[in-house]
């Protein structure tokens, strides 16, 4: 495999750390600046190989973690580098489409920045839909963490557990969830409204729960409302414990409080994004994804 050269964008330096670790690569720091109007100014270390990896999730502040994204991946290509960006989280994947009149694609805007900032591959973890990956023309690889969150609860102490989707969309990441804790699957069925952004979650569901511990399963959380809404739904359904796991915890405001008033016993998360939540490591399988993108 040819050298490689880590850089430990200000979004994601440990997430980086590990990745390099596993690749035994040189970790290339990136000193950040942010002036008061809110520009970031970034100066990264001397890369020693042409082959780079930008690894920076995109949580909030989004857009000042995208932009700083291009910044460095401008910089190496500039200097003559090949760039992967490895971006875990990747903000406005769920402005894939159109969804009231007036309203732009911002997923497929963000694809043509981060071609334009000069990345050749982008490889990200569970991303929020195939449609969000189809804007960009580069290379995309989608890492899935539900081998890892699914190995995660095997080793729990669950009782007759039962995966379930908080919605309709997720339902094959939940079989394949299920299918790794050898269980079965169902999904709920939420709505939400595109204006106010409000959601519900039919209280009705045709199977039987009682006394099953529940994993609820979803590539995000976000406000918490899917998951606060899904988890009420559950307990009138007289599930028993309620367990919320994501990929990527963005856990806004008071989300996660309003998750464990709603009788969820524990969140837990990759470390796309870090924070108290995020216990199921990501950087042995990114490192398998750069590793497999350089070779
Ligand atoms: C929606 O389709 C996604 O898969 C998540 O369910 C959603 O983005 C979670 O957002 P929130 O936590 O705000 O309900």
């Amino acid at each position: 495999m040819s050298e490689i050269s880590v850089i430990a964008g200000p979004s994601s330096p440990e997430l980086a750390a590990g990745i390099a670790k596993h690749l035994d690569a040189e970790l290339v720091s990136a000193e950040l600046r942010v002036f008061s109007d809110g520009e970031s100014k970034i100066r990264i270390g001397k890369p020693s190989s042409k082959n780079c990896v930008v690894v920076q999730s995109t949580h909030p502040p989004v857009d000042t973690h995208l932009m700083q994204a291009m910044m460095m991946s401008m910089k190496c290509t500039g200097d003559g580098a090949k760039v992967c960006a490895v971006i875990p989280y990747l903000a406005y994947a769920r402005q894939d489409k159109s969804f009231l009149e007036g309203e732009a694609i911002s997923a497929a805007l963000v694809a043509r920045l981060l071609e334009s900032s000069g990345v050749s591959k982008v490889i990200t973890v569970d991303i929020h839909s195939k449609i969000a990956s189809s804007y960009f023309s580069i290379d995309v690889l989608d890492v899935s963490s539900i081998p890892l969150l699914a190995e995660h609860a095997s080793k729990m102490s669950l009782t007759r557990p039962i995966v379930v989707s908080p919605d309709t969309g997720g339902i094959q990441r939940a079989e394949e969830f299920a299918r790794i804790l050898k269980t079965d699957m169902m999904a709920l069925k939420k709505s939400r409204d595109r204006n106010t952004g409000e959601v519900s979650v039919e209280e009705r569901i045709d199977v039987d729960i009682s006394g099953r511990d529940a994993i609820l399963i979803d590539d995000m959380i976000s406000s918490g409302g899917s998951i606060v809404k899904a988890a009420e739904v559950l307990h009138k359904n007289k599930a028993g414990k309620v367990y919320a796991m994501c990929a990527h915890a963005l856990l806004l405001g008071d989300a996660a409080q309003r998750i464990f008033a709603a009788g969820v016993q524990d969140i837990i998360a990759t470390n796309s994004i870090p924070g108290p939540y995020a216990r199921v490591d990501l950087s042995a399988a990114l490192a398998e994804a750069v590793r497999s993108s350089f070779s």
